[in-house]
């Protein structure tokens, strides 16, 4: 039986208790300490890595409701670094708006200082263009740029021959470190690299596009994918895809891990209340209204046969689209169920119940092939999580008692 991998998201996952706390008089905007705290209380848990998400160019009104301050991921998880010693730190990082040697330089120094902690969330940008003076480009063509600038980096982290560490009298041997050159449409480099990148291997690489470009990008240089399904039929449809694509690309399939996105509400329910707005919402992401529709009746065969007619593959998210549509098409979903979903999870697998169910449900996707982990994000308390499911997951020989290696790669099993 394999192992269960969890991450945790380092901004998302600390929201409920920042607005908990928040409501009950406490400080309105969370410190830098409470990020410490959050990333300390993971690592005691033994999670495999935290996840720091970043979204350029946020609306203004999503920081008028929240109680943090989303710090910028490889300054953040730098302090964070030497404030922990085992858990992993992915780090997104956006291809459309940064050059190669200031990734690999960036993430390569994060990964030295972390002692081979260190992962990149490959992301190409939804948003966030002006503050570059650009245009936000097509999808295809930020995937296009994406491959050249992860094929740089990747080159620019192989430059380094193991041999520096030979003795030199105390000086890093130069002769190992290789010149690079690339040229292609979206990147010209010419140079070398002044950080080694070989703590692990090299740091591990994410990425968490959904759509037929981000799946096979992910095929292709992967070592872990984050999905958005809240069915699980989809998720095993989008795994068993993404095996294929790599297994195509001549790559071990086992190789690249599978985490969909979870919200877990421990000894809570979901909130099945339809809220104003969020009909036209869900149906706006569809691309199909949904007015009219009894809540608790199926949905009916003229809204699941709208799907043909939609075209997801270029919405900004295609995951979250899908996995709606997904949860959708299984037989009996109910208005009520779909809303829910969005509501609850944006899109995401919510669960809720006791610490038993949860497992049992964690476990099953596991074991039905449509995961090898997850990713927590904004449920309920990650500590209830932390308290009373990873226990089970434990007692069921699931997840490991400790770290048992030092590097991200280790926690993670990937080779
Ligand atoms: C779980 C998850 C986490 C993501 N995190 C980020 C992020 O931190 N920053 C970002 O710009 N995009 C993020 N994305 C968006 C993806 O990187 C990608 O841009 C988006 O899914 C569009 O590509 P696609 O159409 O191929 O899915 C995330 C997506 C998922 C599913």
């Amino acid at each position: 039986m394999s192992r269960i991998h969890l991450v945790v998201e380092a901004v998302g996952a600390q929201l409920p208790e920042l607005a908990e706390r928040a409501r009950r008089g406490g400080p309105r905007v969370a410190s830098p300490d409470d990020f410490l705290d959050f990333a300390a209380r993971a690592e005691d848990a033994g999670v495999d890595a935290l996840f720091y998400a970043d979204f350029l160019g946020k609306p203004r009104a999503q920081f008028a409701a929240r109680p943090l301050i989303p710090f910028e991921p490889l300054t953040a998880l730098s302090a964070i670094a030497a404030r922990t010693s085992s858990i992993g730190l992915i780090a997104t990082a956006s291809t459309t708006f940064s050059e190669p040697y200031t990734l690999a330089r960036q993430i390569a120094s994060l990964d030295n200082l972390s002692g081979g902690r260190a992962g990149w969330n490959i992301v190409t940008s939804i948003q966030g263009a002006g503050n570059y003076g650009q245009d936000l480009a097509a999808k295809d063509e930020r995937y296009a740029r994406a491959a050249e600038v992860t094929d740089a980096v990747l080159a620019l982290w192989a430059s380094w021959d193991p041999a520096y560490r030979r003795p030199r009298g105390g000086f890093v041997d130069t002769d190992a470190i290789a010149d690079v050159h690339f040229s292609g449409a979206h990147v010209t480099l010419d140079g070398w690299l002044d950080v080694p990148s070989d703590r692990q291997g090299r740091p591990v690489l994410f990425q968490a596009g959904s759509s037929a470009a981000g799946l096979t990008f992910a095929a292709r240089y992967a070592d872990a994918v984050f999905g958005i399904n809240p069915s699980r039929s989809g998720a095993i449809r989008t795994r068993t895809r993404l095996r294929e694509l790599a297994a195509a690309q001549g790559r071990d399939p086992g190789a690249v891990k599978y985490l969909p996105g979870v919200r877990l509400f421990v000894d809570d329910e979901l909130d099945t209340v339809e809220s104003p707005g969020l009909r036209d919402a869900v149906g706006a992401l569809l691309g199909v209204p949904l007015g009219g529709l009894d809540l608790d009746a199926p949905l009916p065969d003229r809204i699941l046969a709208a799907r043909g007619r939609v075209d997801t593959q270029s919405a900004p998210i295609t995951g979250t689209v899908e996995g709606l549509w997904d949860l959708a098409a299984e037989p009996g979903t109910t208005l009520r169920e779909l809303l829910g979903v969005y509501r609850n999870g944006s899109g995401f697998l919510s669960l809720a119940g006791s610490a038993r169910s949860i497992a049992d449900t964690l476990l099953g996707w596991v074991d039905d092939g449509a995961a090898d982990g997850f990713v927590l994000g904004a449920g309920g308390s990650v500590d209830e999580v932390y308290r009373q499911v990873i226990p089970l997951l434990r007692a069921a020989g699931r997840y490991r008692d400790h770290y048992a290696g030092s590097t991200l790669r280790d926690h993670l099993e990937v080779p």
